[in-house]
């Protein structure tokens, strides 16, 4: 309670940075959920996401400082491969990959996580394939 009033005396709106309980927080699933760092690496490249977070075999959605719209990130051991996210059948954001599928929540067309072509439509077109690298251990535009 006092850390709560401290908070709250301190950074109005903050009482949320002060729970009483020990379950951490986030998406931490298999597949991993959503990320936004910020920031840069030391050489200046805007990060995407730090590898760490990227669940190796699977992937997450971040978004993409060049624009904001978000990336559906894939990871194989040190290697990752980022897509827009933006389903091509009417643009519902799609799922981080599962067993190398990438799936729309929408009308549920899959995507090959490996190459981000078409494998089940409605759509017809394949994920947009957005060109990234690991640099400092954090994902950053190519
Ligand atoms: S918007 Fe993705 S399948 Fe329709």
């Amino acid at each position: 309670m006092m850390c709560g009033l401290l908070v709250a005396l301190a950074v109005p709106g903050g009482l949320a940075a002060c729970s009483s309980g020990s379950t951490p927080t986030g998406t931490g699933t298999a597949t991993g959920g959503a990320s936004t760092p910020g920031g840069a690496t030391p050489g200046g490249s805007p990060i995407i996401a730090a590898l760490a977070d990227v669940p190796d075999g699977g992937g997450l959605i971040a978004g993409n400082p060049a624009n904001s719209k978000p990336l559906v990130l894939v990871r194989t051991g040190e290697t990752v491969k980022a897509y827009d996210a933006s389903c091509p059948h009417q643009g519902t954001a799609v799922s981080p990959p599962e067993n190398g599928v990438i799936t729309c929540p929408n009308h549920g067309s899959t995507f090959n996580a490996a190459d981000g072509t078409v494998t089940k439509g409605p759509a017809t077109a394949g994920l947009t394939e957005v060109p990234v690298k690991v640099e400092a251990g954090q994902v950053v535009p190519a």
